[in-house]
C-alpha cells in the first residue's frame, strides 16, 4: 500500500469527493505504527487513555504531563496518519492564555498536529484563541466524557428539540470559528446525519450511526482488550484480549515444562572451545579466580 500524508486540508477534500473518513485511537509506538501502516487518515491519542492505559474510572483522571508523553510516543509510530492530541480535563477550560500554551505543547512537545477538545459554543473564545495561535483544532460535542459528572453519566445526548437544535448551532459555530473537523459523540444518528448534511467540515461519528463522514473508536474497545465496560455502539472487530491469554498461558506453560527457550531461540557457544573451559572450570580454585578479577579490575 502506497500511503500520502494526511493533513487538515485533504482531511477536508476527503468530505467534499465522499470518501469516507477512517480513524482510531493510539497510545503508544509500537500500536501507532501498526495503526498508521493500516492507512488511517488520522490518530487520536484520546483522554480515553485515562481509562484503557492507566486505569482510571472516568477521562478526567488523566494530565496534561502524560498526555503529552503518550502522544510523542505516538508520534514516533506515525508517518503517514495526521496526528491529533486531546486536550484533557483542566487543560483548556481555566484560562484561554494556559489553553493556547496547552494546546502548543502538544504540537511542539508531543509532535501532534492538530488538538482536539470538548464543547460548543461555550468554548468558542478557547477555540478561536487556539486557532489564532496556528493550531489546528477538532471539536467534539454530544456525549463529552469530560461532562460525565454534569450528564449524570455516559448518557446519550441530543434527545429533545432543543438539545438537538443545540448540537446543531454548536457545529455551526465550531465551523465558523475555524475548526477543521467535528467528533460527534453519543447522539441520535438522525441528529448527526443532519449536522453532516449542514456542516462543511468531516464530521467524525462515535456512537453517532452510519451518515457522519467518518468514524472514531477507542482502539482497546474494537479489539477486545478493554471489556470491563461496553457501551451499544461498540463492536469487536477481534478479540485480541483472547489471543492475548491464550499466548500468556503457553508462555508460561512452556517455561514451566522447560519447553521455552529450546536450543532454537538460544545462542550458542563455540563447541571447540567448551572443553576448555570445563576443564579450567574443574581445576581451578574458583574464589582464588574470583578474588584476583577483582583486583584486576580496580
Ligand atoms: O478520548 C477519546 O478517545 C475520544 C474519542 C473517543 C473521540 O475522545
Amino acid at each position: 500500500m502506497s500511503l500520502q500524508k494526511m493533513t487538515t486540508k485533504k482531511f477536508i477534500e476527503k468530505k467534499k469527493k465522499g470518501e469516507k473518513i477512517v480513524t482510531i485511537t493510539a497510545y503508544d509506538y509500537s500500536m501507532a505504527k501498526i495503526v498508521d501502516e493500516c492507512g488511517f487518515d488520522l490518530i487520536l491519542v484520546g483522554d480515553s487513555l485515562s481509562q484503557v492505559i492507566l486505569g482510571h474510572e472516568n477521562t478526567l483522571g488523566v494530565t496534561i504531563d502524560e498526555m503529552i508523553h503518550h502522544t510523542k510516543a505516538v508520534s514516533r509510530g506515525v508517518s503517514n496518519a495526521l496526528l491529533v492530541g486531546d486536550m484533557p480535563f483542566l487543560s483548556y477550560k481555566v484560562d484561554i492564555k494556559d489553553a493556547v500554551y496547552n494546546a502548543g505543547r502538544f504540537i511542539q512537545e508531543g509532535g501532534a498536529e492538530a488538538v482536539k477538545v470538548e464543547g460548543g459554543t461555550e468554548i468558542l473564545p478557547t477555540v478561536k484563541a487556539i486557532i489564532d495561535a496556528d493550531i489546528e483544532v477538532m471539536g467534539h460535542i454530544g456525549l463529552t466524557p469530560q461532562k460525565v459528572y454534569r450528564f449524570g453519566g455516559h448518557l446519550v445526548q441530543g434527545r429533545t428539540v432543543d438539545a438537538a437544535k443545540q448540537l446543531i448551532m454548536d457545529a455551526i459555530n465550531l465551523q465558523n470559528a475555524g475548526v477543521f473537523s467535528i467528533v460527534l459523540e453519543g447522539i441520535p444518528w438522525q441528529i448527526a446525519k443532519l449536522v453532516t448534511s449542514i456542516v462543511d467540515i468531516p464530521t467524525i461519528g462515535i456512537g453517532a450511526g452510519q451518515y457522519c463522514d467518518g468514524q472514531i473508536i477507542i482502539i482497546y474497545d474494537m479489539l477486545g482488550i478493554f471489556t470491563e465496560f461496553k457501551p451499544k455502539f461498540v463492536k469487536h472487530f477481534g478479540n485480541v484480549g483472547e489471543a492475548i491469554r491464550n499466548a500468556l498461558k503457553a508462555y508460561k506453560d512452556e517455561i514451566i515444562t522447560v519447553k521455552y527457550p529450546d536450543i532454537a531461540h538460544s545462542y550458542e557457544y563455540p563447541s571447540e572451545d567448551l572443553s576448555e573451559i570445563n576443564d579450567w572450570y574443574e581445576n581451578v580454585n574458583i574464589k582464588e579466580e574470583a578474588t584476583k578479577l577483582k583486583q584486576n579490575s580496580t
